[in-house]
């Protein structure tokens, strides 16, 4: 009988492989396979040594991601084949992951398991942008909320408990629906000048910023073309990345939209 293998369920972080944790890059370093997800870059795919299988369930030929079911099931065959398995996922496993949803797919088939935390996109977007998202005097909390319906149902929160100006909102998978969060957020009340940040590409060399008032953010990320993945922030703390963010070339701020490439100017 074959001896079960391991999955270690690991963050690969926003993009940066230099945010990769040193226990994720030592189990890359000793996996047999690594089933990697569409947000994973590709400057931490290049730190998995030759010889290592790779499967990808980001993308299927016909440019669809591959269904959770279906990604469930190859890790647990893999698993159950003996293999030690890294499933790479962006950011972190267990924030708007699905990473939940494996472990206990593994749980239920005995698969042995380990879960490596990554940094989430909120951290790993904020602090590339110079956006604490805590500041004492500022706001006394921050929460994180999925702007992605299921189904394409329409997205619908309590939006009066969201719309806290002591609290900075950090909004996942948000691009698609940001006009109606921004109006939502409005009518229950948030100011309409909230200082708000969409973030592309956080930590990788296509970062992206744009930073507006909660009323016009939508606009002005359709003005500058912002493509997914994009994380947005709302709050006081905004102000902030003026004089916080390293990466902010003065020349380039227009209309309150800031354009930078933080790897070669931090490498530089
Ligand atoms: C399915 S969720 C995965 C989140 C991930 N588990 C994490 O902890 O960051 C995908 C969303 O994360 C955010 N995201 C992930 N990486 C990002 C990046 N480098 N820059 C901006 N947003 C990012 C975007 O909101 C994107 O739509």
């Amino acid at each position: 009988m074959t001896t079960k293998g391991f999955v270690s369920l690991v963050g690969s972080g926003p993009g940066d492989p230099e945010l990769l944790t040193v226990k994720a890059l030592r189990l890359l370093q000793h996996a047999d396979v690594v089933v990697f997800d569409r947000l994973v870059s590709a400057d931490i795919l290049a730190l998995i040594p030759h010889g290592v299988s790779q499967i990808t369930v980001g993308k299927s030929p016909g440019n669809h991601c591959v269904p959770q079911d279906q990604i469930n099931k190859i890790i647990v065959s893999l698993a159950l084949s003996g293999r030690r398995v890294v499933r790479l996922k962006g950011g972190d496993p267990y924030i708007f992951g699905r990473g939940g949803e494996e472990a206990l797919e593994l749980r239920q088939h005995g698969i042995p398991f380990e879960v490596v935390p990554g940094v989430t996109a909120a951290a790993g977007c904020s602090s590339y942008a110079g956006i604490p998202l805590t500041h004492r005097g500022l706001n006394h909390g921050v929460r994180f909320i999925t702007g992605h319906s299921q189904n394409d149902e329409t997205l619908a929160p309590d939006w009066s408990k969201l719309a806290d100006p002591d609290c900075t909102l950090v909004i996942y998978m948000g691009l698609a629906n940001l006009q109606t969060i921004c109006t939502e957020l409005i009518h229950a009340g948030l100011s309409a000048s909230t200082p708000a940040a969409a973030i592309h590409g956080g930590s990788t060399p296509r970062q992206h910023k744009v930073i507006a008032t909660l009323a016009d953010l939508a606009d002005a990320v359709a003005r500058a073309d912002l493509q997914s993945p994009v994380t947005t922030i709302i709050g006081d703390v905004v102000t902030l990345s003026a004089q916080l963010d390293r990466f902010q070339g003065d020349s380039r701020l227009a209309e309150g939209v800031a354009d930078y490439e933080p790897f070669s100017l931090a490498r530089a």
